[in-house]
């Protein structure tokens, strides 16, 4: 019976063609968990036991949005807003509360237009990355490494790539947006005004809003790129070039950027840390060579170690596709693999010492799975400044890091030990990290540092987790809520809240 009040809801409030009864779907429909499951990016949760939603609808027309937003408030349900699905910890899928599913895949085009583009929140960054391609060899756009992230959730919270040394965020190019607000109204750059502009370019878009799409400026990218990877282990010095990359990484020039991975090795005969260092040079192969030789000399980059090719293809490498793939798998919507995951984050503004480098990989080995992966900051982050959008963390980092563990086995059990393992790693790390706020990243969602309990709107709750993520900038994100959300219909876990809900 409440699904057919909910569907005559719907349909007495939408008018587009296709109806909007057939983009609805209900547990009853046979599609239903087909389409829950489609973009539930992090399998821990898929569990029986998460809660699911009364319905999903998938828009494709404006007008499903609008009747979703006044069918919502009309039954007293949160609004669950999904682009890509890639929510570390689920916000975009899950809720405590009675819910629905704004799936936003089937808005996805992407057109690309002398220098600029719009592109649709369901796009993937692979399609965005392709579209580019197939139009300029000269262009890109600065954004994540990983093709299926969604547009969407991605901008909305700021969005690094390995070009962000020389072109900055994503949202430093954004340059308009399509927005449907609490009352339905659809509002662009000019209709919204500036401080919600500047709040849904990296203060997450979902206590906002619903964007439909972001017009885009493209970068210039060079016709060949170089690319390279190379391991080390602990025995072929890994500490000491560690050491040295912390002194380099965001002072080179900011056409490189060189990402380290860490990962503990847990062999029967070897207990030990094995580095990998991942680069792009907006540059040839001869440049970089002599960079290198210069700069970091105790990294050992040969020149027949970079590999030349166009940025496009540098983007598959990057995804570990090997050489010669077909462009095509951009387009693939689905990871090349699902896991169960968990992940933290972290700034540092200090090198961390060879004995305390030494010190964090025992501990690493000694937990057996969480990783690190070090990304330098510098070079444009450092010239923007720390309010220009609310992603605060500019100049004044080395680089940030990202924890991560993931396991295969369903189960409490599963989840709690590495869940245990990888809060005792970012423990250990407090010493040599941020402090007064410590700071984290918003598109690597963390409940761990603070939820407002039950999605309500509490200052001194959201206080908590939002200067981490915000610094000074939490303050106006809290007066741009307030007026354009007054009764906090877009709020979750972690959504900003409104002024004066103190308790
Ligand atoms: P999802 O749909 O889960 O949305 C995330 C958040 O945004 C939710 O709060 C959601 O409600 C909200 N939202 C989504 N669409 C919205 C819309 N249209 N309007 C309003 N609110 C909306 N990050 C990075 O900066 N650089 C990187 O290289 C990577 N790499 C990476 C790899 C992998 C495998 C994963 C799983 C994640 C990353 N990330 C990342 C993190 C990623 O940027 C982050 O998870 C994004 O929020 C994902 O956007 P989706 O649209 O996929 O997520």
């Amino acid at each position: 019976k409440q699904n057919k009040t909910i569907l005559q809801c719907l349909t007495d409030h939408s008018i587009a063609s296709p109806s909007i009864s057939s983009v609805t779907f209900f547990p009853t429909d046979p599609s239903f968990t087909s389409t829950l499951q489609s973009y539930t990016r992090n399998l821990r949760f898929t569990s029986t036991t998460t809660p699911k939603p009364l319905f999903i609808v998938v828009p494709s027309h404006v007008s499903h949005i609008q009747a979703s937003i006044i069918c919502c408030k009309t039954h007293g349900l949160e609004m669950r807003i999904r682009s890509g699905g890639h929510d570390y910890d689920g916000l975009s899928y899950v809720s405590k509360a009675p819910f629905m599913i704004l799936d936003l895949f089937n808005l996805r085009s992407v057109i690309v237009d002398n220098g600029t583009a719009w592109v649709e929140s369901g796009a993937t960054l692979g399609e965005l990355f392709y579209a580019i391609s197939q139009k300029s060899k000269i262009h890109g756009f600065p954004a994540g490494v990983c093709p299926t992230v969604g547009v969407g959730g991605h901008f909305s919270g700021g969005g690094y790539g390995n070009m962000m040394r020389k072109f900055g965020l994503s949202v430093d190019n954004v340059i308009d947006a399509k927005l449907v607000d609490v009352n339905g109204n659809v509002l662009d750059r000019e209709s919204m005004g500036e401080d919600l502009f500047w709040a849904i370019k990296g203060g997450g878009g979902a206590s906002f809003g619903i964007i439909i799409s972001w017009k885009i400026k493209l970068v210039s990218v060079p016709e060949i790129v170089t690319v390279f990877k190379i391991e080390k282990t602990l025995e072929q010095g890994v500490t000491g070039i560690v050491h040295k990359w912390q002194y380099i990484a965001d002072k080179i020039d900011p056409n490189l950027f060189i990402r380290v991975v860490l990962l503990p090795v847990n062999k029967k005969h070897l207990q030990s840390i094995k580095a990998k260092f991942i680069g792009l040079f907006l540059g040839n192969g001869q440049e970089l060579s002599s960079l290198m030789n210069e700069a970091f000399p105790e990294l050992g980059l040969s020149f027949d170690q970079c590999i030349e090719m166009s940025w496009i293809e540098s983007i598959l490498f990057w995804s570990n596709y090997p050489k010669g793939t077909s462009l095509d798998v951009l387009l693939d919507r689905q990871p090349q693999q699902e896991k169960y995951l968990k992940k933290k984050s972290d700034y540092v503004q200090e090198p961390i010492s060879k004995e305390n480098l030494e010190g964090i990989w025992n501990k690493m080995i000694e937990l057996k799975r969480p990783a690190l992966t070090l990304n330098p900051y510098g070079g444009k982050m450092s010239e923007i400044s720390e309010f220009e959008t609310p992603f605060p963390h500019r100049a004044g980092n080395i680089y940030k890091i990202q924890y991560s563990v993931t396991w295969k086995d369903d189960g409490v059990e599963a989840s709690g030990r590495s869940l245990d393992q990888i809060r005792k790693l970012y423990d250990y790390m407090t010493p040599y990290v941020s402090k007064s706020p410590r700071s984290s990243y918003l598109n690597y969602r963390d409940v761990d540092i603070g939820i407002n309990e039950n999605g309500n709107a509490s200052y001194s709750e959201g206080v908590i987790w939002g200067r981490k993520y915000f610094k000074g900038n939490f303050e106006r994100l809290v007066q741009v809520k307030s007026k354009v959300d007054p009764g906090n219909f877009f709020r979750y876990e972690q959504s900003i809240p409104c002024l004066g809900s103190w308790k």
